[in-house]
């Protein structure tokens, strides 16, 4: 079948209910576009557990803040496209913006998730899971699908979603993608291409370093040395760290608790870009 495409709710609606009725199930691949091996990875994975996937691409103006990259994040449509296409994705939502926020952004109804979207990401970028809450409920409420797919990559984001979902009780399962890496173990992320060669080839240490630590509380090291080791190992490569931590995986939640399974999560700059990663100790996803 050639993928459709949309613009508008309604026809997204139209056609997802046509499929519902026609006994299909929907797996839904929310994203902001410049698509990548890792995007299509959530593709196949939602290829894999239901019969229709639709796509999104839509650059969120309101999970960037004020002095963030909203204005020079890489819109590629057409290639978007052409590999959502490829990889047997059914529709492609690709909405303006006056059709997710028709009302503007002042007065805006918004999703909050407190505690989880302070701490880690959210202290260094206030307002950015509410920006992710709003935007996905707002998207899981257009396309109704039965499972929507997340990159392990974004893990907050991930758990952020999670709790959404759970609390407003929306009829929605969601699955985690795992990490797609490159070759030196960097995670794939559109935000790797503003990196300058010589910051490209110092990017692979932010999994090196994430690997220490993985290994290093498997073999019973002190969470808190470990984390001040990682961070000064971060420096010593020329990155500038927002935080090293680890912590419980399912929330996020420190001090850890014996037993529950244990993740490791870091941010760093290189230069003008952010960089973010994460490793889980115990268990996969
Ligand atoms: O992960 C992303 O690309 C975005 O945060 C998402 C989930 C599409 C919401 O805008």
């Amino acid at each position: 079948m050639t993928m459709l495409r949309a613009s508008r709710i309604v026809d997204v609606r139209e056609i997802v209910r046509g499929w519902h009725r026609a006994g299909a199930t929907v797996a839904f691949v929310p994203t902001m576009g410049n698509l990548h091996d890792g995007h299509y990875a959530l593709v196949e994975h939602a290829r894999r557990i239901a019969t229709r996937v639709v796509a999104s691409v839509f650059v969120n103006p309101t999970q960037f803040g004020p002095s963030e990259d909203f204005a020079r994040y890489p819109r590629t449509l057409d290639a978007d496209a052409a590999g959502l296409a490829g990889r047997g994705c059914d529709l492609l939502f690709a909405p303006p913006v006056e059709e997710m926020y028709p009302r503007g952004l002042d007065g805006l109804v918004q999703v909050r998730v407190p505690g989880l979207e302070d701490i880690l990401c959210g202290a260094f970028r206030p307002g950015h899971f509410a920006g992710v809450a709003t935007v996905v409920a707002r998207l899981l409420g257009i396309v109704q699908p039965d499972r929507a797919v997340f990159g392990a990559k974004d893990w907050q984001q991930l758990q952020v979603v999670r709790r959404v979902v759970d609390e407003l009780a929306l009829p929605v399962v969601i699955d985690a993608g795992a990490t797609v890496r490159e070759p030196d173990g960097l995670a794939m992320s559109s935000r790797n291409q503003y990196l300058e060669p010589a910051e490209r080839r110092t990017a692979a240490r932010l999994y090196a370093v994430l690997s220490a630590v993985r290994d290093a509380l498997r073999g019973g090291a002190d969470p808190h040395a470990a984390e001040a080791h990682a961070l000064s190992e971060l420096r010593a490569a020329g990155f500038r760290p927002d935080y090293v931590a680890v912590r419980l995986a399912h929330d996020l939640a420190a001090p850890l608790v014996a037993g529950a399974p244990r993740i490791v999560l870091a941010a760093a700059w290189l230069g003008r870009t952010r960089l973010i990663d994460n490793l889980l100790i115990d268990g996969e996803i």
